[in-house]
């Protein structure tokens, strides 16, 4: 038999584990990897997510030794999620000069300012009803919210931060952060938005983590229906002539297809969220037996970057990061990997 007879010998190139890496498309980093994190008020703080292992709710005075133990991890980014103390109806915290995230922002950048801080935006940690914008009733205003929203990344961008990442999809949000920014002189401060936002289950463990379930109704009226793809390429252009310097898909791995088609359509650099429930289903079954939990772990997050991300917020971030270090030293040494053919 010879291809000639009308089949190819893949399997030669899958041979051993030196000549699959040689041909691998793509290849993981921990710097493709932006870790969050929830910042919260008091002092002492490590309270662990009950839906999310191994994260947790971090006081202030916690995140120099985070930010060490990311960088020990070959991690440089972060974005923030603040929990105030003090919730209201505008969210105020969200855009006080003492705010939590901007006192955040402030600690990690005295600490180590080189670490890349991405401050988000939105009022849903922030408001006492959990909505992410100004309400008239049960309904979300949009125009008056955007004002805050602009605010609101002008106090972080006060505070130090890198980049500005709204994800509360109001429309023409960026174009007001933009105006915002520049009128004070943030002029070089980039945004980075959460352009195609679905309305998704996933983010259920995250509304644990940063205390921000809606007190009523959901956020249907403002964030995209799961069903739609070509919405998210008019919503990504929209941002994108509004001033957006780099764009995001979120959830991640229930969206592939859209992240892809992002990928062919626009040409700035193109972020993925790989959210709390998708983090929290793999975790859970790993937990139990049910998955190999390091595989899949790596299988779900190179797939995020094959559809084409090139940043990938995640959860995983820092087990990721120590499981390719183990790969790394043992390819490095001849030694067969802990991936093992099945
Ligand atoms: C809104 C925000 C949410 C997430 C990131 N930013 C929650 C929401 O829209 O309800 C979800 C992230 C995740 O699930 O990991 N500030």
């Amino acid at each position: 038999m010879d291809e000639m007879n009308g089949f190819r010998r893949f399997r030669r190139l899958r041979q051993t584990a030196g000549l699959r890496r040689m041909v691998q498309e793509t290849r993981l980093s921990p710097e493709d990897f932006i870790y969050p994190l929830f910042v919260t008020h008091g002092v002492d703080v490590r309270a662990e997510v009950p839906s999310m292992p191994d994260v947790y709710q971090l006081s202030v005075d916690q995140l120099p030794r985070e930010i060490d133990d990311l960088r020990a991890h070959g991690i440089g980014a972060t974005i923030l999620f603040g929990i105030p103390e003090h919730k209201d109806p505008q969210g105020s915290d969200a855009y006080s000069p003492d705010g939590i995230v901007q006192r955040a922002i402030r600690t990690i950048k005295e600490h180590d300012p080189e670490f890349v801080v991405m401050g988000d935006v939105c009022l849903c940690e922030y408001t006492d009803h959990g909505h992410c914008g100004l309400l008239d009733g049960e309904r979300i205003l949009n125009d008056p919210t955007l004002e805050l929203l602009a605010h609101t990344a002008v106090a972080q961008a006060e505070a130090g931060v890198d980049i500005v990442a709204p994800s509360d999809m109001m429309d023409g949000r960026v174009a007001a952060i933009r105006r915002g920014l520049d009128a004070v002189g943030f002029v070089e401060t980039p945004i980075v938005s959460y352009a195609a936002k679905y309305a998704s289950a996933f983010y259920g463990p995250f509304r644990d983590a940063a205390e921000s379930t809606p007190s009523f109704g959901d956020r249907r009226s403002h964030q995209m229906d799961p069903a739609n793809a070509r919405e998210a390429y008019a919503e990504i252009a929209a941002d994108i002539a509004e001033g957006a310097d780099a764009i995001m898909v979120k959830p991640a791995l229930a969206y592939l297809d859209v992240i892809a088609g992002a990928r062919e359509r626009f040409d700035v650099p193109l972020f993925a969220y790989n959210v709390s429930g998708e983090y929290a289903m793999i975790r859970a079954a790993g937990r139990n037996g049910w998955i190999d939990e390091r595989r899949a772990t790596l299988e779900a997050l190179t797939a995020i970057k094959r559809a084409g991300a090139g940043q990938i917020i995640t959860y995983h971030a820092k087990q990721a990061a120590a499981w390719l270090q183990e790969d790394w030293t043992s390819a490095r040494r001849g030694v067969r990997s802990g991936v093992t053919a099945s």
